[in-house]
């Protein structure tokens, strides 16, 4: 590897100039192997906020940060292999439900998952809602698993684009985690880590999402639409909506309920319309579907015939769990306390302040405060009503799960506060904004 001044290439950043696929090969390797100090990669990272990146430099950025660490093989499975990724929001529970779902149609489900900070819990989180259940297994585990059974999800290991890892973390206190390419460069970052031949992405927005704005979330859907197909990665984006939270339940075990549930046919309609669309579209992608319209049937399928439900309790099984837990899903952690919350006046929902919703959750216990918190795996809301829905004085809001009656309080309160009632019908708003494909 040719070596490079890392004062030249933050001078040459900071003038308007474009960086080779060798210089930032160089600035990445040199940085994660803490030969190219902080100071000098944070005036790289602000010259980069200000002068931003063209399509290649993103594409050169993605790539080596993707290299930085272990990429994960996955040859050793048949067929193509389809991930999913979501920038994340309340109540978004959709892996626990989709991957079943795609798994049961044929399609080997290979996925990492992380936990969460802040919000609510992570997949892994809510999946160690089963007693017993791990995802500490290793890529031969993970890998014999896809095979056999159809899917595996694994905890992201250390190893898996070190260099993003060090870089978010430094972006983080130097104001320049804001900057579309450097967003859309580490997300796709790990993804082309992890090992897929296609990826679907579901970037969310609205009040519960990282991007707010519809516009930023389309442009940064664009970008990792680019990234992963200049990559090599077939790659679908869809822009959904983050303005509430997504079904009814947030809060971990609540939600693997709403998620099997879901199996069983009983879920709630958006989450329903997100898991057949974002299904669909694996399905494309990995050549077991046409066309949307065959897809979604295929999907549908899965949860009228008992299929997703049987995959599920399979893959409980297989990484350490007990399937009588998805049979029978009342075994799984529960709250002490259930509160209704009764709605303060007459009239339709107009708004659920989402990322308040997510606050009472973490407010419970819910949600990780820091990356060392413990997590109540039993807390959190089941909204009873979204927006659009009509309401009467007295009926109720939403049920809090609780296991302390001074949180519990706390939460009501804020609940309470993020619910706007209209005079006015109000329309169900529209929950699959965008298809880039
Ligand atoms: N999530 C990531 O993984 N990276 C970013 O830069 C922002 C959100």
């Amino acid at each position: 590897m040719r070596n490079y001044n890392m004062y030249d290439l933050i001078q040459k950043k900071k003038t308007g100039g474009e960086l080779s696929r060798a210089e930032i090969d160089f600035m990445v390797k040199n940085y994660t192997g803490d030969i190219i100090p902080d100071y000098q990669m944070s005036a790289m990272m602000m010259a980069i906020f200000f002068e931003g990146m063209n399509e290649e430099e993103t594409l050169f950025l993605t790539e080596a940060m993707a290299k930085s660490g272990d990429m994960l093989d996955l040859s050793a499975i048949k067929g193509i292999k389809v991930d999913k990724h979501s920038t994340g929001g309340v109540g978004d529970k959709t892996s626990l439900a989709l991957a079943p779902m795609v798994a049961a149609c044929g399609l080997k489900v290979a996925k990492m998952s992380g936990r969460g900070l802040g919000h609510t819990g992570g997949t892994i989180d809510k999946l160690e809602s089963f007693p017993g259940f791990t995802t500490e297994i290793c890529v031969d585990k993970f890998i014999n698993n896809v095979n056999e059974i159809g899917m595996a999800i694994m905890g992201q290991t250390n190893e898996l684009a070190p260099a993003d890892k060090k870089l978010y973390a430094l972006r983080d206190v130097t104001a320049t985690v804001d900057q579309m390419s450097l967003i859309a460069s580490s997300i796709m970052s790990k993804k082309l880590a992890a090992g897929a031949d296609a990826i679907v992405l579901d970037v969310k927005t609205g009040s519960g999402a990282f991007m707010k704005e519809e516009k930023d979330a389309v442009l940064l859907a664009e970008e990792m639409y680019r990234i992963g197909n200049n990559a090599g990665r077939k790659t679908i984006a869809l822009v959904t909506d983050m303005d509430q939270p997504l079904g009814l339940a947030v809060g971990n075990s609540l939600e693997v309920k709403e998620a099997i549930e879901t199996l069983k046919g009983n879920g709630p309609a958006d989450f329903v319309e997100l898991c057949v669309a974002l299904g669909a579209q694996m399905l494309i992608a990995g050549g077991l579907a046409l066309n949307q319209e065959e897809g979604e049937a295929k999907i549908r399928a899965t949860i009228k015939d008992g299929s997703a439900l049987k995959m599920m309790a399979g893959f409980i099984t297989a990484q350490g769990g007990d399937a009588a837990y998805v049979y029978h899903p009342e075994k799984l952690p529960g709250a002490a306390i259930i509160e209704p919350v009764f709605s303060p006046g007459p009239g339709y929902i107009e708004k659920i302040i989402c990322d308040e919703i997510g606050r009472c959750s973490l407010i419970l216990g819910g949600g990780r405060v820091t990356k060392d918190s413990i997590i109540d795996l039993a807390v959190g809301i089941v909204l009873t009503k979204k927006v659009g829905s009509q309401v009467s004085q007295g009926e109720v809001l939403a049920y809090i799960h609780g296991n302390d009656s001074g949180k519990i309080a706390e939460a009501k309160e804020r609940l309470l506060g993020a619910y706007k009632i209209s005079e006015n019908k109000v329309e169900v708003p529209l929950l699959i904004k965008r298809v880039i494909s």
